[in-house]
């Protein structure tokens, strides 16, 4: 898939875009069994709830590592996510910073708050907001069901100084409350990015976005694949955050098979 000038245009203007329908129930089904699979896993790239449920499944896209998968490693090479993410980023040379698999369980599956992604990515010393993230339901995703929220335009504000929330059993850097509300009151109205499964969104790495707690009664099954440009790669040192949350592996990916994510079940 090849983003049309029209809808690089939407990026620039939004900081994201919406795919309805980009990948099939029959790829939505292998990798719905991967995160059932991943679920059980116990290790530090899985990270759980205060209540006990899995929150999130840190990366999947690798060939080793505990939580490594075949069918997840094959999406991220699909044509589908990696076209998009080389015209938003302006680069063929781009690669996976992170994988992670929000699973936001029925009834406990908790917020994310209001934040920027580059607030963390610039702190672990990338140099340039050339980032983006590819996001695939794997549920259907309504608001009660905690849907991702985005502020359309709002990458151009730039980037908001965060603090460190402490509050979610996974620990990031947020938006201050009195600055997301003066945001929020001056802005056009967040856009609940609902959908069926196999819907996508492409976001820009400096685009407010938040979601709430899952009320419903069915779990949400996000993938948000985090890319950045090879030349924005951070240096590594011994402050540098793990592995699993930020990838050491920065060599290009290359464009593999549109199949992959069947032929890998
Ligand atoms: C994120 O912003 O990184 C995740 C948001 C979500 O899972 O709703
Ligand atoms: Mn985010």
């Amino acid at each position: 898939m090849l983003l049309t000038p029209d809808q690089l245009a939407q990026y620039e203007r939004d900081g994201f875009l919406v795919f309805p329908g980009l990948f099939s129930r029959q790829e939505i089904a292998v990798l719905r069994r991967e995160v059932a699979r991943l679920s059980g896993i116990e290790s530090e790239e899985v990270v759980r709830e205060h209540t006990g449920g899995v929150r999130t499944i840190f990366r999947v896209h690798e060939t080793d590592g505990a939580t490594r998968s075949a069918p997840f490693r094959a999406l991220v090479r699909t044509p589908r996510v990696l076209r998009p993410v080389r015209q938003a980023l302006g680069t063929d040379e781009v690669y996976v910073y992170h994988t992670k698999i929000n699973t936001k369980p029925a009834i406990e599956g908790t917020v994310w708050q209001w934040h920027q992604d580059y607030g963390s990515w610039m702190r672990d010393g990338c140099k340039r907001p050339d980032m983006a993230t590819f996001n695939v339901m794997m549920t259907d995703t309504n608001e009660m069901g905690g849907a991702l929220y985005i502020i359309p335009g709002s990458h151009k504000l730039g980037r908001i100084e965060p603090f460190y929330d402490e509050s979610t059993a996974y620990k990031f850097w947020a938006i201050p409350k009195a600055r997301m509300i003066e945001v929020l009151k001056s802005s056009p109205p967040p856009v609940a990015v609902t959908g069926e499964a196999g819907t996508c969104v492409l976001f820009h790495c400096n685009v407010l976005h938040a979601s709430g707690h899952n009320l419903s009664a069915d779990d949400r099954w996000h993938i948000y694949i985090s890319c950045n440009a090879v030349a924005n790669a951070p240096r590594f040192g011994p402050t540098s955050r793990p592995d699993w949350v930020v990838s050491r592996n920065t060599r290009a990916l290359p464009l593999e098979d549109d199949d992959g994510v069947l032929k890998a079940a």
